[in-house]
């Protein structure tokens, strides 16, 4: 292989060559040339630990011997047909898809990316329905295509152009910033209710589908309170609505203990749309739904790249690693050490607003103490910081200020402690320089 680049060479040539919307999560980023396992290692060959799995897409490590195995042998086996001829591994993963799902949800349609499967979910929910308007959350983010964009309520992954019709947006479950000024002693789920209000004031009544992330993952780890998605099924279903839940970042094991994330609240989805951990990193995304849903569907639908043979072999490869790893429980076990060890860091650092999340999918909200201001820049310099001691962790949330840790489900309690006394450092210097400002 050639001599990589150095990392200022590397940034040289990017702003030559690429768009400058393409923004990296550092200012001064790393050259990654290597993964293995839990860790990253840039050309000079510094081991990092990845706390963020890409953006919360290598569920079971970096270049896995397993998955690894089953995407060279379908490479040298059959790379290419396309949807309009039949291969076997896009239908056994379909199948594996029905067996790992909750419920009824049976037929699949698989893509290449998130935003994709959200396309395909909305266009079908419609058609299932002849309905047309959606009901989404506010902060929510569901991709990057001219719909999914619309169906994104945060300001950040919008551009200024017209976007899609009938979309109304409910409050989201917010708990450290309720819009409805409550607390969780005396909490009535107002935002559960608000989904109604919407329904009644910003739709015809008949809307065809609301679509929601169990956990808002680019919002900063949005975790709703356990009753929240059961309430809003049954306002969806005095109205006809269908629900997709968006489990592109809390499927395939990351929220702990289930496989999909809104298991957490005992709700069936009529539809439910994944990607990101489903491939390790190899592109490829899905919508399944219902038998009853998939047969008003019949219109031909056809993709180059969805359903190649080698992202679902992968994909195969992957969920049959997460069942036979565990990784569902070690996500629960670790991520709930790290929730108690972030919760001890907040009983130190005031800036520490809020410590959320289920699983291996944290948020960690930095907040002015008095105020509640979002503490944009604090964050950015913590995730600086850390990477400086080689811990990758991520940010998020409307204002950039949620520290995002969302690493491969197959990290262990060791990584976890390095990864909180990392950040320990990192808040002491942060919260130091804002003690004297
Ligand atoms: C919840 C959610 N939905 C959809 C998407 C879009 O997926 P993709 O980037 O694969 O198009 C993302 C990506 O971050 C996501 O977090």
């Amino acid at each position: 292989m050639a001599k990589p680049l150095s990392r200022e060479e590397l940034k040289k040539k990017r702003d030559q060559y690429m768009v400058p919307g393409l923004k990296h999560l550092y200012a001064e980023p790393p050259n990654f040339v290597r993964g293995k396992g839990q860790f990253l290692y840039d050309e000079k060959g510094e081991e990092y630990l990845d706390m963020f799995a890409g953006i919360v897409t290598v569920s079971v490590g970096h270049c896995n011997d397993k998955v690894l195995k089953a995407t060279i042998e379908q490479l040298q086996t059959l790379q290419h047909t396309s949807t309009v001829f039949m291969t076997q591994p896009m239908v056994d993963l379909a199948e594996q898809l029905a067996k790992i799902t909750p419920g009824n949800l049976s037929k699949s349609y698989i893509t290449n990316s998130g935003t994709e499967a959200n396309e395909a979910a909305i266009s079908m929910a419609r058609v299932a329905t002849g309905r047309h308007e959606v009901i989404v959350l506010r902060h929510s983010y569901h991709g990057q295509s001219h719909l999914a964009t619309s169906l994104t309520a945060n300001h950040n992954y919008r551009q200024p152009t017209m976007p899609a019709s009938g979309i109304a947006f409910a409050e989201n479950a917010y708990c450290y910033r309720c819009p409805f000024k409550k607390t969780p002693d005396n909490c009535s789920l107002e935002c559960a209710k608000d989904v109604e209000r919407v329904i009644q004031t910003q739709t015809s009544g008949q809307p065809a589908v609301m679509i929601a992330e169990p956990i808002q993952g680019v919002g900063g780890a949005i975790t709703p309170p356990d009753e929240y998605f059961q309430a809003v099924k049954k306002i969806l279903e005095k109205y006809g609505v269908l629900f997709i839940a968006d489990e592109v970042q809390t499927g395939f094991g990351r929220t702990g203990k289930h496989m999909f994330g809104i298991s957490n609240w005992g709700v069936q989805p009529d539809m439910m749309t994944m990607a990101k951990g489903l491939g390790n990193g190899l592109p490829i995304g899905a919508c399944i739904v219902t038998p009853e849903i998939a047969d008003k569907a019949q219109k031909a639908v056809i993709n180059t790249f969805g359903g190649n043979p080698v992202s679902s072999a992968t994909a195969i490869a992957v969920i049959e690693t997460i069942l036979e790893e565990k990784l569902m429980d070690n996500a629960k076990v670790v991520g709930d050490h790290l929730i108690e060890g972030l919760k001890d860091l907040q009983k130190s650092f005031s800036i520490i607003g809020d410590v959320r999340g289920k699983g291996l999918m944290l948020g960690i909200e930095l907040a002015d103490p008095k105020t509640k201001e979002p503490l944009t820049q604090e964050c950015a310099k913590v995730v600086e910081l850390c990477k400086e001691q080689k811990v990758v962790i991520g940010k998020g949330g409307l204002w950039g200020n949620t520290i995002r840790i969302k690493p491969p489900l197959n990290i262990t309690k060791q990584d976890a402690d390095r990864c909180l006394k990392t950040m320990q450092k990192a808040l002491e210097s942060v919260s130091a320089v804002t003690a004297k400002a």
